[in-house]
């Protein structure tokens, strides 16, 4: 699926978990950490920010994703996301992963530096609602 050698996973999921020390998740206690490489090979990173009004929150993958769009990019190769345990990206993430390529790799880390999961937005999000849908 993926060309990506085991050093470039490896590092992908370390700047994962370094973004994941940033989030600011006080009442979940749940950092999560993503990065985000676009075709073009830029790197964004995100981490999840939550507030005292719950259902505000939002994911570290979403960051990351909206940080990219947000400066111009769109094509992405590949995302990686690191918890505390190796949790799955949320249905949210899935969808707008999916508005911007099912092929996108999806590389699900654990705290340890731990690849748990490889996998595509095709294989998160199988039938999923997408451009084309909407005439795109
Ligand atoms: N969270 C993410 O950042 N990404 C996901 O895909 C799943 C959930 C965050 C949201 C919230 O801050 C915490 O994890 C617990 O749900």
């Amino acid at each position: 699926m993926s060309q990506l050698t085991d050093e470039e996973r490896r590092a992908l999921l370390e700047l994962a978990n370094e973004a994941r020390r940033r989030a600011y998740a006080p009442y979940s206690n749940y950092p999560v950490g993503a990065v985000l490489r676009t075709k073009s090979g830029r790197l964004f990173t995100g981490c999840n920010v939550e507030n005292a009004a719950y259902p505000t929150v939002m994911c570290a993958e979403r960051v990351a994703i909206f940080k990219a769009v947000s400066e111009g990019e769109k094509e992405f190769e590949i995302i990686a996301v690191v918890t505390s345990n190796g949790g799955s990206p949320c249905g949210s993430c899935r969808q707008v992963m999916a508005e911007f390529g099912l092929d996108t790799v999806v590389l699900i880390g654990d705290g340890e530096g731990r690849l748990v999961q490889e996998t595509s937005v095709a294989e998160l999000l199988p039938g999923a609602f997408t451009p084309k849908d909407m005439g795109k």
